[in-house]
Order: C-alpha cells, then structure tokens, then sequence
C-alpha cells in the first residue's frame, strides 16, 4: 500500500508511536518559529529547560503581531526575544521584516521537513509541502530543546482539486469552500491534502492561503504536493536548493475524499462572525462597506497585492470606504516599490501599514461601530477586529481591491478584467535578509535583557486527589481564545505579564468572570463544543491558571487549547451526556474525589453539591499526557524526568 504525502513525512520524522490512525504518536521537529506575542513566554520556558542551545536544524522568532510602540513595555519584549535568540541560536526576524508565515514561505519553509510554531496558522508552510503545525509556547520550547512534538496519528482528507479557477475566483475560494462544507470543528485531527490536476495551476503562495486557513478547520495541517511549481518559487527565492520532490503514490489510500470543481468555484465570503458562514458574493453584492484591509498571513504575497495593485491602478478609493493595506514582508514591499505598484495603490488612496499582522488582531484600524469591514484575512470573530459590534467578511484580495472602488461588496468575476490578475511568479524574488539577525556562534557569551515588564508564569502545582470548587462560568459553543484571553492593542504589550492579564480573561464573555474567580479561591469553567477554538495563544491557559482554574468541563475541546490545558496542569474533561450541561449553573459546587485514580481510567463521575445530583465526564487524554497532568503540567513533568 503507498503512501500520503502526510504519512511520507511523517514515517520520515516518527520518533515514539505507529502509524495508527488515532494513536498518539512523537514526531522529531526540523524547524520552529514563534511570534512576539507567543514567543516571550516560550522563551521564558525554554530558558527554563536550561538547555543551552537549540537542537532544531533551524528556529526562527519573528515580530510581527505588536509593533506600536505607546510605552516601552512592548520594545522591552522585544529586546528580550533578540537577546535570548542571540543566545541560544535562534534567527531573529525584525520588526519590519514581515509576517512570520509569509516569512517562513520565502526564506527558510523545506518541502518535507517538518515545522512546529506557537501560532496556529503556521501550518501555511503546507504550501510549500512542509509538514507545519501551530502548538503552543510550551511544546514549541520543547522542540527547540529536541524533545518530539505529540500529535494524535491524524486522519488524512484528500481534497481533490478539478479543473481550474476562472478570472476573478482566487485561491482563497477553495478554503472558503472547504470551510463551507466542512466547518470549523471538521478538521480535527485530519489533515487535508490536496491533489489532482488544479494543483499544478496555483503557485506556491496561492497553495499557502489554502494551507493557511486550513487552520479554520481545527485541522492538525494541510498540505500540498512539492512540485516543479514549488522548484520554480524556491529557484526564485535563490534557495533551489532546498528543493525536494513529493507527492503521493499512486495507490496512497485516504480516510475521506472531497472534490472541488475549480471551475464552477464562484468568489466567495465568510460573513459574520465565523470563518465556515460562507455565502456567495453574488448574495452579498451591493453590500454598503465601510473599511476594506487587505494583508495578514494568509494573503499578503507578491502576487495578491499585484493584483490589487493592478485592479486599482488609476481609479480612486470610495469616498466611504478606509483602505488599509499591510505588505506581507519587507520583501514584498520592497518589490512593488521597486515596480512602481506600490504607487498604484498609494495614487488610488490606499493606507499602506507595515510589514506586520496589524488589524488581524485589532493592532489599529479597528471599524467604526457597527462598521461592515471586507477582510483578506483569516479570521472574523466577533471583537477580533477591536470593534465588537462589527461585521467582518472575509473575502480575496481581487474582491476587496474591486470592493474598495465601489464602496460595496463587488463581485470580481463580472467587474474584473481578467487581463488585470494575469501576473506570474517572478524569476528572481528581491532577496534581502538584512533584517534576519544570526545567532550569535556557540559559546559566545550574550547577556540576555528583560525589562521589568517581563513576570515569571504562573507556578503549576501537582494534581490533588480531592478538588472541590466552584462553578465560575458557563460559556456556549465555539468560544474561542480570544474570548478567552482577549489580544488587542491595550493588551498586547502584557503578553510577558499574566498576573495583568488575568484581570481580563474570558471578560468578553462574562465581565466578572476574573473576580468571580479571586474570590472563590479558583474553580472550574464550564463550556460547550469547541472550546477554545482559534489561535494557539498559550495565554489562554496561563490566565486561568493564575486564577485557579483547575478544570473545564466541555462538550468538546479544540486540539490546540486542549494541549496547553493539559501542559499548564488544568484537566480538560468532556460530559459524558452532553444534557448535563444544562443541568449546571453558576457558583454550583462541583466536588471531584480520587481524581488521580480517575484521570488513569480516563472517567471520571463529578457531584454537583448544590444540587445533589452526579455526572459522568471523560478524561480524553492520553497515557503521556495522564503523566504531565499528575505532575502539574509539562515543565514540571520535564524537571521530574530528569
Ligand atoms: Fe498575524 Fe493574523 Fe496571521 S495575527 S500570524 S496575520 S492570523
């Protein structure tokens, strides 16, 4: 029987474990990256390992999600990251230097090597057939120390590309697509895999917006087939050789299939407020739209502000309409000042930001209240944006560009000349790395800086045999972690700070919620499906923790939050009957007995002392993680392995 592209890089890199769907396996990590706003607190922890320097082949921290600089505090973390990566023989992206996706895409991504970064959308080096997977910090400083990264063994989707897309219909449309039939909870342990014969027509950042909002499927990763396409891109960004070939066999069996019919694909949008509400632009045309922004990782390329450059080349933005356009690295901006595009879109009235993340997570450029904004990015929940009462719609850079024009949603495909988004891949990129600072070589001394913004995380204590606590909170499905520790300009700058930080969790769903829990000594949350959805942020784990959460019962976990749960000490557990859920309400006395023994028979039964009654829960974790969350999370379970 052959093999999956997924399951070829996987063999390759299998460290504990098989091959068996559902089981968990260790995979050994090739490359790493961390961003500033994760990146502190992984370095905090790798520091804490005390190994001296990186085992990776290679590990890269950029700054890319803050960089408004209104108090020294987030220069400070910087500083901090620059200096430890100076240490322990990591390369450091400047602040400028661009988006750590679109980074990695051009500058270091190896088709099948294998990347672990702590965002969840790095998995857009699947573009370029990396095995990529978002984690948090703590795995990720794990990693860099050479430990294996565990996944569950994942099952493999081939997304089967047919025909090809018609002028004004983008890559971005596919995502969309397989988000509308799939949704945001039906990737979980998959991974996606496109093949067949549309692949040959996307370039390598085209195939990375798909891998890139892969993320949005709560998929492990997607990824797509190492090429003569790929040979192109890496032989233009002067790295050829990093090229390898890789596809699937011929006779690679795959768990599930979807086909995509690229030629009846019409542009689509994610409305309000999730990624998989997916309707056509032809239902949404005429749309009044208020601010248009175009960038983030997942589509920030050459290619897409080409195209916008082209389609707003000697037109005029909307009187009504603020566009915002934010390069995706410093290369590509560099390139289209150089080819005169960039005064295309500056002639046309265009905002042009820096090479960053900037409004994908509300840093600027928040909507005006109750604004409709039209979005290239990734993710459109609600308050995301910085404005809770906006409507976000995500949409591709043709529609945005177009939209921008007529000041309401436009359909590319009937407005659009398709002379206009005729570009192809340049021969030769503009390569410039002048703002990758090398690590310094072994042995040289490096005095690491922290600024006194900079807290120790939060202790973890071993698990108690007997909990007993309070239910502080009952949220509903899909909540995310930026509900949970919510990431916008006047928080960013704690990231290296949870006791600050705490004051603010979950506070988008229950204001109270960070009192509620001081005063009760700590508790346990209760939620819905998908809890923790969304980025890998790590932070919404250690705020619970420094409030003394010591559990959250949910109908269902998202894999990236379920992780750092666990990491960080706090039991993830799933109700057994979903009803009972309905059956608890706030400040409800929830008492655990044998919990240890519990935890090892992955069951156990939970007594609601306010209201006599009982429920069953699951401890859906595996055998290794039954370790860590004995020992009160992964650092401590490290200190005791040794
Ligand atoms: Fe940055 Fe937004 Fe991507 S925060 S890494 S551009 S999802």
């Amino acid at each position: 029987m052959g093999y999956t592209i997924t399951e070829k890089i996987i063999k390759e890199h299998l460290a504990i474990g098989e091959m068996v769907r559902g089981t968990e396996i260790g995979i050994t990590i090739d490359q790493t990256l961390t961003q500033d706003s994760t990146g502190t607190m992984a370095y905090l922890q790798f520091e804490a390992m005390e190994v001296p320097r990186v085992k990776t082949k290679r590990s890269v921290a950029y700054i890319d999600h803050n960089m408004l600089q209104t108090g020294p505090e987030n220069m400070d973390d910087h500083r901090y990251i620059q200096t430890v990566a100076k240490k322990h023989g990591i390369y450091y992206s400047k602040p400028g230097n661009g988006i750590c996706h679109q980074v990695t895409v051009e500058r270091f991504g190896v088709p099948g090597q294998t990347l672990l970064g702590s965002d969840s959308h790095t998995p857009t080096a699947g573009g370029l057939g990396m095995l990529a997977i978002g984690a948090g910090g703590l795995d990720v400083a794990v990693a860099m120390a050479g430990g294996p990264y565990y996944i569950t063994m994942p099952e493999i989707v081939k997304v089967e590309l047919a025909g090809k897309l018609q002028p004004g219909v983008a890559s971005k449309d596919i995502i969309l697509e397989v988000l509308k039939r799939c949704t945001v909870k039906g990737g979980v342990n998959r991974v996606f895999e496109y093949v067949g014969e549309g692949v040959s027509s996307l370039t390598v950042p085209e195939r990375a917006t798909v891998t890139n909002m892969g993320a949005e499927l709560g998929a492990t990763t997607s990824i797509f087939p190492s090429d003569d396409i790929t040979k192109a891109f890496l032989t233009a960004q002067e790295r050829g050789e990093d090229f390898v070939p890789l596809e699937a066999d011929e006779d690679a069996v795959y768990d599930l299939e979807i086909i995509v019919d690229l030629n009846a694909l019409n542009a689509l949008a994610a409305c309000p407020h999730s990624p998989d509400n997916v309707k056509t632009i032809v239902e949404l045309e005429g749309t009044k739209v208020d601010q248009i922004a175009i960038g983030s990782c997942t589509n920030s390329s050459y290619l897409d502000l080409m195209k916008a450059a082209n389609i707003l080349e000697g037109k005029t933005v909307s009187e009504n309409v603020s566009l915002v356009i934010a390069p995706g690295s410093k290369q590509v901006l560099n390139m289209l000042a150089e080819n005169g595009a960039l005064a295309k879109l500056i002639d046309a009235g265009a905002r042009i930001l820096e090479c960053g993340c900037g409004p994908c997570i509300g840093m600027g450029q928040s909507p005006n209240t109750s604004g409709v904004s039209l979005r290239t990015f990734n993710r459109n929940f609600k308050g995301r944006s910085g404005t809770v009462d906006a409507d976000v719609y995500i949409v591709s850079p043709e529609t945005a560009a177009v939209s921008a024009i007529t000041g309401v949603i436009t359909n590319p495909v009937t407005t659009i000349d398709p002379a206009l988004l005729d570009i192809a891949i340049p021969e030769v990129f503009k390569v410039n790395d002048n703002m990758i600072v090398e690590p310094a070589p072994e042995g040289t001394q490096v005095d690491i800086v922290k600024g006194p913004n900079i807290k120790p995380f939060p202790e973890t204590v071993k698990l108690q045999d007997a909990i007993a606590k309070k239910v502080l909170i009952i949220v509903e499905d899909n909540i995310t972690t930026d509900h949970i520790m919510p990431s916008n300009a006047k928080l960013l700058p704690y990231r290296s700070n949870i006791p600050y930080l705490s004051d603010y969790c979950l506070t988008p769903c229950d204001v109270d919620f960070p009192q509620r829990a001081k005063d009760n000594g700590g508790g346990i949350i209760i939620a819905g499906h998908n809890y923790g959805q969304g980025s890998s942020r790590e932070h919404a784990a250690l705020a619970p923790l420094y409030l003394g959460i010591k559990a959250v019962v949910a109908k269902s976990f998202a894999r990236i939050h379920k992780n750092n749960l666990i990491n960080n000490g706090i039991l993830p557990l799933v109700f057994k009957n979903e009803a009972d859920y309905d059956t608890l309400e706030l400040l409800d006395e929830l008492t655990m007995e044998q919990v240890l023994d519990g935890v090892t028979k992955k069951e156990m039964t939970l007594h609601n002392a306010t209201k006599g009654t009982f429920f069953d829960v699951i401890v859906d974790i595996t055998d290794r993680q039954i370790d860590i969350i004995k020992a009160g999370g992964l650092i401590n379970f490290m200190k005791m392995d040794r």
